[in-house]
C-alpha cells in the first residue's frame, strides 16, 4: 500500500468516467490515486521526428520480432472486423460500462476520425485493437487490446507506434490515457514507452441520457 502524501485536484476530459473524484499523490511519486473512481492518467510528448510519406511497419514486427514471426500486420479498422472486436474487447474489458462497448463505441468511431482506429490482425483474425482521436490540442488512446494468448510478443508495442504515428501526423504533440484503477500492472506497458504519470483529477460529465 503506497504512502499518500496530499491532496489537490485538477481535471481532464474522458466520457468514460462520471464521477468527480479526489486525487493523493503517493509518496513514491509513481502514481496519484483518485477517489472514488482511481484512474491513473499518463501522457506522453512524442519526440519531434519527421514524417515519411507512407506510414513504415511498427518497429515492434520489424523483421526479427516475435510479433513478425506471428504473421501480424497492423491496419485500419474494417466493418468486417465487427464481431472479432467485440469479442476481443468483452475479453479484455470485461468491465467497462456500456457506452464504451463496441455496438455503440465502433459506430460512433466510424463517424469520427475512423482514420485513427487500427486492428492487428493475424492470419485474418483481429488480435488487437487501438482507438486514438486527436482535438486539435490533445491525442487521446483508447482501447488499446491485445488477445491474452498473442501477448507479450510485441503487438501492443506495435499498435501504440502506430496510434502515436497517426497522431503525430495530424500534428498532435501530446498524448494522454487513462488506466482504470485494479488495471496498474498496464502501466509498465506504457513506462516501457515513454508514458508517464501525470498529477490530474479525473472528472467526467455525460451529455444526454445515452
Ligand atoms: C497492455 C497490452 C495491450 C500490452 O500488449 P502486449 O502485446 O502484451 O505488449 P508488448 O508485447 O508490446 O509489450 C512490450 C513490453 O511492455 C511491457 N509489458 C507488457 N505487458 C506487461 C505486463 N502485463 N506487465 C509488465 N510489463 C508489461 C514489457 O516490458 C514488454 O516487453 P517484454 O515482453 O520484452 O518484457 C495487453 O497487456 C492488453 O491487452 N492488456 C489488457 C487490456 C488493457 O488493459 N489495455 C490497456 C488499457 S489502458
Amino acid at each position: 500500500m503506497p504512502h499518500l502524501a496530499g491532496v489537490a485536484a485538477g481535471s481532464f476530459a474522458d466520457a468514460a468516467f462520471a464521477a468527480p473524484t479526489q486525487a493523493v499523490w503517493t509518496s513514491d511519486k509513481h502514481h496519484w490515486l483518485t477517489f472514488p473512481d482511481t484512474i491513473v492518467q499518463h501522457e506522453r510528448n512524442p519526440p519531434p521526428r519527421s514524417l515519411p510519406d507512407t506510414v513504415a511497419a511498427p518497429a515492434a514486427m520489424r523483421s526479427g520480432s516475435r510479433a513478425s514471426s506471428k504473421n501480424v500486420r497492423v491496419r485500419l479498422y474494417e466493418p468486417g472486423d465487427f464481431a472479432s472486436v467485440d469479442t476481443l474487447w468483452q475479453q479484455c474489458f470485461p468491465d467497462d460500462p456500456s457506452w464504451n462497448r463496441a455496438d455503440r463505441a465502433i459506430p460512433a468511431k466510424m463517424h469520427f476520425q475512423p482514420d485513427l482506429f487500427f486492428v492487428a490482425e493475424s492470419d485474418a483474425a483481429v488480435i488487437g485493437t487501438a482507438m486514438a482521436g486527436y482535438d486539435g490540442h490533445r491525442g487521446w488512446l483508447y482501447s488499446l487490446a491485445v488477445s491474452p494468448s498473442y501477448r507479450r510478443s510485441g503487438i501492443g508495442t506495435a499498435l501504440l507506434e502506430e496510434a502515436e504515428s497517426a497522431l503525430q501526423g495530424l500534428g498532435c504533440s501530446k498524448i494522454n490515457l487513462q488506466i482504470r484503477q485494479g488495471n496498474e500492472q498496464v502501466a509498465a506497458f506504457y513506462q516501457r514507452h515513454g508514458y508517464t504519470a501525470e498529477a490530474r483529477t479525473s472528472m467526467a460529465k455525460r451529455l444526454g441520457t445515452s
